[in-house]
């Protein structure tokens, strides 16, 4: 069986992160893109040289260009810039600047990966992380299907970890969800949460499940405070979860952002839903049965999301 192989674009901390988790999981050769090449170049070769040590055997290489990354089964697209100040001005660009941009930027590395691996599943990992899936998916011309936003993977990675924080208790005992788009108002579901089937709200006052609630939401923001730049442990973790389960085909439920079709009341808007990931890409999305201030939570972040969408033009 041939291996599997992987192109991240992007080398900055979310892209290399997923390629050294890629390689330390073994989970497929994998190829590292950026305009700058030798930061490609030499986080893949650094990634490589410790391979002896950690015990995996991988082919990973960098490179300026898209010739190597031909026939990638998966591709992750982390490419953008973030939203910081203009050294010169002292401004920050406009909400509305900030998606042109990234537009151009994560259009133009759509349309070569397309190229290279026309059957493969695109991953998208850049913000404004909604709205950037509709640009991959307009420029790739790849099936819906092939097309998924890694965001609820990592909001829902966040929600268990402060519940798990608060609790004591391990967060591999924690089952919860995150839905919506990646924004302020993305939708933890309190009543889908629990703790080895033990409802939440049995288990924590509801001001403190409130304030996790609020937590999550402002999760990357947290991380920006702290850092002064974006996370990148957990948004990688988020992303390699996602292709694992499609490079295994393990018909994984995690929410993803989606271009629904009528799921949910919405269609033709990427939204985090529950969604089976396996070799196809999207296999099906689920439909939960929300209750009306879930599905208001929900209206609430498909405005949100749609307006930025609106920005692209399409
Ligand atoms: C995050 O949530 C910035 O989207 C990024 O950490």
């Amino acid at each position: 069986m041939a291996r599997n192989k992987v192109t991240i674009v992007g080398s900055g901390n979310v892209g290399a992160t997923c390629a050294h988790w890629i390689a330390s999981k073994e989970l497929a050769d994998v190829v590292l893109v950026d305009i700058v090449e030798g930061a490609a170049k030499g986080k893949a070769l650094d990634l490589a040289e410790s391979a002896p040590v950690m015990n995996f055997d991988l082919n990973i290489i960098g490179s300026g260009n898209y010739e190597l990354t031909a026939d990638s089964d998966v591709v992750v697209i982390t490419a953008g810039v973030p939203r910081k100040k203009d050294p010169v001005t002292g401004q920050f660009p406009s909400r509305d600047e900030l998606v042109k941009t990234n537009q151009g930027i994560v259009g133009e590395v759509t349309r070569q990966v397309a190229k290279y691996s026309p059957n493969s599943i695109l991953i998208v990992v850049s913000n404004p992380l909604d709205a950037m899936c509709h640009v991959a998916l307009n420029e790739s011309g790849f099936p819906s299907q092939r097309v998924i936003g890694q965001a609820g993977a990592l909001d829902t990675a966040r929600y268990k970890t402060f519940l798990a924080m608060e609790l004591g208790l391990s967060v591999r005992d924690i089952h919860a969800m995150v839905l919506g788009g990646h924004g302020d108002e993305m939708v933890p579901l309190p009543r889908h949460t629990s703790v080895a089937g033990i409802p939440i709200r049995e288990l924590i006052p509801e001001d403190r499940l409130q304030a996790i609630i609020e937590r999550t939401r402002k999760g990357g923001g947290e991380i920006v405070s702290l850092l002064g730049y974006s996370g990148y442990y957990a948004p990688a973790a988020g992303t390699v979860e996602m292709v694992e389960a499609i490079l295994k085909d393990q018909k994984r439920v995690i929410p993803s952002a989606v271009l629904l079709n009528g799921q949910y009341g919405y269609t033709g808007l990427y939204i985090g839903v529950p969604a089976v990931l396996g070799a196809n890409g999207i296999e099906s999305v689920i439909e939960m049965q929300l209750n009306d201030e879930e599905k208001a939570m929900l209206e609430v972040s498909a405005k949100a999301v749609r307006s930025v969408v609106g920005v692209l033009g399409y």
